[in-house]
């Protein structure tokens, strides 16, 4: 009698799990159906290609970023902060179906990037080269993007402030920031810690760390959310002000700006072990959680405080991006299984209600996310780093239940 019980129980146990790894499937098949039709749009509409209208001499336009409002797709070129995203796709796509024409896409248009090495007018070289080359590197261990890495991180160094303790993040608006530190910045240390590791030099993780312990003394409001903007004093290292750029106002919690600063001291604790990084985490992931206005599909509006909430664009990409943060803070944290459950339930909601049907929006796999609300602009459409942590998500998701490591 037990044994029939155990054998039934067994059959409904891996029953469940197969159709899980079927769902998947399908989901990472319809992924690839839907990128290949982006390829085709690529193909098809260089002469609506947009680039930087300011630069007389048009770059060379390198990958996907989003559509118009009037559904037209956007490319930009390498300079855009978005621009390693979607050879980051590439190289989840080849990893998740292990298949060489996506290793063989993802190889070329992580080539387009690769003069981004050496541009030190931003601070967004992490997102550009970490998601392309990063992601290459730790697939391939081609040596050629190894070194592509450590002459990134030694560029992005370069706008280090040691009076600040934080890298400067943009250089334009001079007239209303003397040295801004934007939340978003977290992302970028990640870059720096892999070139300390394939060095053994120092130097970035000492940057990273430093970054990353004043921006959660600055940053961070007793309730664990974040500002967007921390502007300091570039010769005391004093802070001048707090502020928004991207948020409803200088109080509000900008909805990517919270998910940012989740994956930020998540990955932060991962390379160093530092118990504050991990607590740290805990709360943002504790805000984000309970707050109030988090819809019941968990996928965030485009500010917590936005006015006329719910009347207003949710983001898919902070959904995106607080997903795959809460897989990986699962693996350390002492509410690891509500965390897990929690990525599921956000992934899956992604997947049902914000997916783009294939062969529609120019390709892109999400839609309903939201660039900057305050400027109007790339309100409630596809964006490619929603798509790349989307895809980051599901490959996390099915290495965790597969028990596989995740790095
Ligand atoms: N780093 C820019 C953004 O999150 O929109």
């Amino acid at each position: 009698m037990k044994t029939g019980i155990l054998f039934f129980l067994s059959f409904i146990f891996f029953g469940a799990l197969t159709s899980g790894a079927q769902e998947l499937k399908k989901i990472i098949g319809d992924a690839e159906t839907q990128t290949s039709y982006l390829f085709e749009r690529i193909g098809r509409s260089k002469a609506l290609w947009i680039s930087d209208a300011r630069n007389k001499k048009k770059p060379e336009v390198v990958s996907p970023r989003s559509v118009t409002p009037d559904g037209k797709l956007i490319m930009v070129a390498s300079k855009d902060w978005t621009s390693g995203f979607f050879a980051g796709e590439l190289w989840y796509l080849y990893e998740l179906t292990g298949k060489d024409q996506w290793k063989a896409n993802a190889e070329a248009f992580t080539a387009k990037i690769e003069h981004e090495k050496v541009n030190a007018g931003t601070h967004d070289m992490g997102f550009k080269i970490y998601c392309s080359f990063g992601n290459g590197y730790r697939l391939t261990k081609n040596g050629d993007y190894r070194e592509v890495i450590i002459q990134s991180a030694k560029t992005l160094a370069k706008r280090f402030n040691p009076q600040t303790g934080c890298i400067r993040s943009w250089d334009h608006s001079r007239d209303k920031w003397d040295n801004p530190v934007i939340i978003d910045n977290m992302m970028n240390l990640e870059l720096l810690f892999e070139a300390s590791k394939l060095t053994n030099d120092p130097t970035y993780s000492k940057i990273a760390v430093s970054h990353a312990n004043t921006t959660m003394k600055n940053h961070y409001r007793p309730d664990y959310s974040s500002w967007h903007i921390v502007d300091y004093d570039s010769i005391t290292g004093k802070v001048l002000k707090k502020t928004t750029h991207q948020g409803f106002n200088n109080e509000s919690a900008w909805s990517r700006g919270q998910a940012w600063g989740l994956y930020g001291f998540t990955m932060c604790y991962r390379e160093t072990k530092d118990k504050k990084y991990l607590e740290q985490a805990e709360k943002i992931a504790g805000f984000i959680l309970n707050h109030p206005n988090l819809p019941k599909d968990l996928i965030p509006y485009w500010d917590f405080n936005a006015p006329d909430i719910p009347n207003v664009p949710r983001d898919a990409s902070a959904g995106a991006i607080t997903a795959s943060a809460l897989y990986e803070l699962s693996l350390y944290s002492g509410q690891g299984k509500h965390y897990l459950e929690i990525a599921d339930q956000i992934t899956k909601n992604l997947t049902m209600g914000y997916r783009s049907p294939v062969g529609q929006n120019e390709g892109f796999i999400l839609i309903h996310s939201t660039g900057s609300k305050p400027s109007e602009s790339e309100v409630d459409v596809p964006l490619n780093y929603a798509d790349y942590y989307y895809l980051e998500a599901l490959l996390r998701q099915k290495n965790l239940h597969e028990k596989k490591s995740l790095f």
